[in-house]
């Protein structure tokens, strides 16, 4: 059993980790409109590890005794300008998923529900390097700029990523 607070907040977040799955996926679809298959792949990849985490979510509510609850998702942003600017929304998409985060952990402490407090850590870990790792693109992207070459090789990098579950 889970307080009522904290099964409905941890539904949320499943639902929300879909819905960020769709939005990566749109982010692909426009790379691969305009021919980046590599960045295309690093979304593809990115949405499952996103559907992973919602997975990972709907096991514990199970877990616990729950029922998970579906909820309709939001139409993601699909027109960017550039890449790098797919990159910045998914770094503020993770940044939002952080606050999400803690939010779940402040009820989960306010509960004194330790098992939860203990599960979202893991998420927690992961929000850091989610955070890093599209710090790290931008940062990149930005230094190679208008460099056709160097941004062809960083994308050729990129479509060798793939998401494996631990
Ligand atoms: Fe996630
Ligand atoms: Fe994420």
């Amino acid at each position: 059993m889970l307080n009522k607070d904290l099964l409905n907040a941890l539904n949320e977040q499943m639902n929300h980790e879909y819905y960020a799955a769709h939005a990566y996926m749109a982010m692909a679809a426009y790379c691969d409109k305009e021919s980046y298959e590599g960045f295309a792949n690093f979304y593809i990849q990115q949405a499952k590890e996103e559907r992973y985490h919602g997975k990972k979510i709907y096991d514990y509510i199970n877990d616990r005794g729950e029922k998970a609850e579906f909820s309709a998702l939001s139409a993601p942003t699909s027109e960017f300008t550039s890449i790098l600017e797919t990159f910045e929304d998914g770094l503020a998409q993770e940044r939002d998923v952080t606050r999400r985060f803690y939010n779940l952990s402040d009820l989960a402490n306010e509960a004194k529900d330790y098992a939860t407090i203990s599960f979202l850590n893991w998420f927690l870990d992961e929000q850091v390097e989610e955070e890093a790792m599209f710090e790290t693109h931008i940062d990149y992207l930005k230094r190679i700029g208008d460099d056709c070459n160097t941004l062809y090789l960083y994308e050729k990098e990129l479509a060798a990523r793939s998401f494996d579950e631990e």
